[in-house]
């Protein structure tokens, strides 16, 4: 092997890191945002049995086809789509492959390629995130396959000893290697290190650990060498325990969480892009707005990535009945555009969905 002229090795071409972040900005254009559609087989099962439905692969592609054939407008907010690797296979029933349908409407097919939380040994009960082995082929096969970009989540847990020290940088370094490999693939990483709101700590509590566990997280992909421009961050908002009794406003949560990123994010990510992490659909727009409109330093652009609050009013007018594709459908666009909204900080309130205020809090949630 030739001796090398620098210790600073380019894993990347020039092209390739244009192409990046081409990607990552488009998904984070003014007033649009990520609709996750990723659940794994078994969480899309629980949704589908809160509508008494069966878990069937054909009903899981029903329902992902009322999603992507909805109005056309729907593109106007929504940049990207997150999808499982069964739902990147499947098509319409007239046989159209979803990943084209996504593409025909502007929308950038992104894929889940995490396998799931699995213990981490020795830890209070904490997880990392398994998926690594053989992940270069996988993404060479979904970059081929029409996707854009990845997403990989993992969870840190709130208690009284927890996060720990194994568990921050565990995560930290996992993701790292996930986003390293996307690159080197043409997808564009999402960086999910999710602070669960499990717990009944306070808002300042949640601010402190996820300043904790981002600061990791970008020590991790400098380690890595990640181009940050060609990389999105898909964080918690920073808001209290679920069981805390202490009330916050959207106003707090937006200073709480625009005051962690500040100072952990680079201003070099391309965007930010929240989950909803089990807040109602009403909560996650109005704190988006919140966030948008707090008047301190953002860098970045701030906008959703949102499962459970872009779908829950969706699944209930929908409640597995053709007649009623149309209404769900009706209900993806109303949240879709709110959300787009929010992202601008325009959001102008309730928008009057079918499952606004319901909480959707799923304890110790896996994905
Ligand atoms: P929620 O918005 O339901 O938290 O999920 C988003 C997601 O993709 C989690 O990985």
């Amino acid at each position: 092997m030739a001796k090398p002229t620098s210790r600073f090795v380019q894993y990347l071409t020039p092209e390739q890191e244009d192409e990046l972040r081409q990607i990552a900005n488009a998904i984070v254009a003014p007033g649009k945002g990520i609709l996750a559609a990723d659940e794994s087989v078994g969480t899309m099962g629980k949704r589908l049995q809160n509508i008494n439905l069966e878990n069937s692969e054909d009903n899981r592609r029903k329902y992902r086809e009322l999603l992507f054939t909805a109005d056309s407008a729907v593109a106007s907010s929504i940049s990207g789509v997150i999808l499982f690797d069964e739902t990147f296979r499947q098509s319409t029933a007239d046989g159209r492959p979803f990943v084209q349908v996504l593409k025909d409407q502007g929308i950038i097919p992104g894929i889940k390629v995490d396998k799931g939380v699995v213990p981490l040994a020795g830890s209070l009960n904490e997880c990392t995130t398994q998926g690594l082995d053989g992940l270069a082929e996988r993404c060479a096969e979904y970059k081929k396959g029409g996707c854009g970009f990845a997403k990989w989540r993992c969870v840190l847990k709130i208690s009284e000893f927890t996060p720990s020290y194994q568990a921050m940088i565990e995560n930290a370094n996992v993701l790292a290697r996930y986003a390293s490999i996307c690159q080197q693939n043409g997808l564009v990483p999402i960086v999910e290190p999710e602070v669960l709101p499990d717990g009944d700590h306070d808002l300042e509590t949640a601010q402190r650990v996820t300043e904790q566990v981002l600061a990791f997280q970008y020590k991790a992909l400098a380690d890595h060498n990640i181009f940050l421009e060609g990389t999105l961050l898909k964080p918690n908002m920073v808001t209290a325990g679920q069981g805390c009794t202490k009330k916050y406003t959207a106003a707090d949560i937006a200073k709480a969480t625009v005051t962690a990123l500040n100072r952990t994010v680079p201003a070099a990510v391309a965007g930010i892009t929240f989950l909803s992490g089990g807040q109602s659909e009403e909560d996650a727009t109005l704190n988006l707005n919140a966030i948008n409109q707090y008047a301190g330093r953002k860098p970045w652009p701030l906008t959703f990535s949102y499962g459970r609050a872009l779908q829950a009013s969706v699944l209930k007018a929908w409640g597995g009945k053709d007649e009623n594709v149309k209404a769900g459908q009706q209900e993806l666009l109303s949240r879709a555009s709110a959300n787009g909204a929010a992202a601008v900080g325009k959001y102008g309130g309730s928008s009057g969905s079918a499952a606004g205020g319901d909480s959707l809090f799923v304890a110790n949630h896996a994905y």
